[in-house]
C-alpha cells in the first residue's frame, strides 16, 4: 500500500496519522491532499491500466502478474524491483509527475475510492481491474498489517481493529462503500472484476482472463511462466514481494510477514462467533442491493473443483 517513500530513512515520515479528506482517510506524510485531488485531472492514455483494491485485497498479487504479462512470462522485472516501484500507487506524493513521466503501457494501482479517479478513466480511456476479496478476510489481513506497518496505527487487539475496521476509521474507510461506488460505476469505464478466491481456486483461469481483457496474446509457456511465478508459494520465497528491501523502521520485519498466509478463511481464526454473526448482518443489510457474493471458506473453492 505504499511506495517510494517506504525507501526513505527519514524519521520524519514515521510521524503519521489518518488526515481525513471528502470522507475519505488518507495517510499524513504518503498522501496530499491536494495531489490526490489533482488525479482527476491526470491526462490518460489508452494503454493506462489500473489495478483498483480495497487494501489487503491482492493488490501485490495483481501488481506481480501484471508486471509478469507485460514482460511475457520474463521474471526478471519482478526479482529485481519493489512490486511497488513497478505498479506504483497513484495516490502517492509525487506520483503525478512520475505518472506523466512513465512510457507507456503505465500500469498503477489505487486503493482510492471511485469519486477520486482521472474523468478520463470514467469516460472509458483506459482499463480498470477491480480486485475483491471477502471482507472477512481483508479484515484479518490488514489487523496483521498494521501490527508491524509504522505509518498505520497499532491496534491494541483484534476487538479494537474489528471496530475501527465497521466504522471505516482506516485507511480505505468503509470496506463496502469501496466496492459499492467502484460496481456500481463499471460500466462508465473498461472494467474488470475478479475476485481473490478466484485466483486462489484457478489462478492460470484468471490470468488467461486478465490476458483477454488486457488484449494480450501469450504462449503457452509464456503463460506457464506468469502462473508459476505468481503463485503464493513462489511470491512468499521473493524478497521483493515480501517488502523485505524495506527498513524495520518502516516495516518491522520481525513483527509480520506481507506474504502472510495467502488463503481463503483465516477470519475463522480471529472473529467470534457474535463478530461473524454481526459482519454478515452488515453485509446483508449493505450489498443487498449488488449482485456480489464471495467465498469465505476454503473447502468451497475446493469442493467446487
Ligand atoms: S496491500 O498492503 O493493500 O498492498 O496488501 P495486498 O497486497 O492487497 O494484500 C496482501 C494479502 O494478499 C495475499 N497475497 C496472496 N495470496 C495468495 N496468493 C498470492 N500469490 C498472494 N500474494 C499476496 C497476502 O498474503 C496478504 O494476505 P494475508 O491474508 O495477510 O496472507
Amino acid at each position: 500500500m505504499t511506495g517510494d517513500h517506504l525507501d526513505s530513512t527519514d524519521p520524519q515520515v514515521l510521524d503519521y496519522m489518518l488526515v481525513p479528506h471528502r470522507n475519505f482517510n488518507l495517510i499524513n506524510g504518503v498522501h496530499s491532499p491536494d495531489e490526490v485531488d489533482q488525479i482527476q485531472n491526470w491526462e490518460i492514455r489508452d494503454s493506462d491500466i489500473f489495478v483498483v483494491t480495497y487494501p489487503k485485497s491482492g493488490t501485490i498479487w495483481m501488481q506481480q502478474i501484471l508486471t509478469l504479462i507485460e514482460a511475457k512470462g520474463d521474471v526478471t522485472p519482478n526479482t529485481e524491483h519493489l512490486n511497488a516501484q513497478r505498479v506504483p500507487w497513484i495516490e502517492l506524493i509525487g506520483s503525478e509527475k512520475e505518472f506523466n513521466a512513465t512510457p507507456s503501457p503505465r500500469l498503477r494501482v489505487t486503493h482510492l475510492q471511485y469519486k477520486f479517479m482521472p474523468l478520463a478513466v470514467r469516460q472509458k480511456r483506459g482499463k480498470v481491474i477491480y480486485v475483491a476479496r471477502n471482507p472477512k478476510d481483508v479484515l484479518v489481513s490488514y489487523y496483521h498489517f498494521h501490527k508491524y506497518a509504522a505509518m498505520l496505527e497499532t491496534p491494541k487487539d483484534f476487538n479494537d481493529f474489528f471496530e475501527k475496521f465497521m466504522e471505516g476509521k482506516v485507511f480505505g474507510n468503509c470496506w463496502f462503500e469501496h466496492i459499492k461506488t467502484w460496481y456500481a460505476n463499471r460500466d462508465n469505464m473498461n472494467f474488470l472484476y475478479i475476485t481473490y478466491e478466484e485466483m486462489i481456486k484457478d489462478l492460470r483461469s484468471m490470468v488467461e482472463r486478465m490476458c483477454r481483457f488486457l488484449g494480450k496474446d501469450l504462449t503457452e509457456e509464456q503463460m506457464a511462466s506468469v502462473v508459476e511465478h505468481s503463485t503464493f508459494r513462489t511470491m512468499k520465497l521473493n524478497p521483493q514481494a515480501n517488502y523485505k528491501t524495506v527498513p524495520d523502521s518502516l516495516l518491522d520485519h520481525n513483527k509480520g510477514t506481507f506474504m502472510r498466509k495467502g488463503t481463503i478463511g483465516d477470519w475463522k481464526n480471529h472473529f467470534t462467533v457474535a463478530q461473524s454473526e454481526r459482519f454478515d448482518s452488515a453485509f446483508q443489510e449493505k450489498m443487498w442491493d449488488l449482485p456480489l457474493s464471495f467465498v469465505s471458506d476454503i473447502n468451497d473453492v475446493n469442493s467446487a473443483t
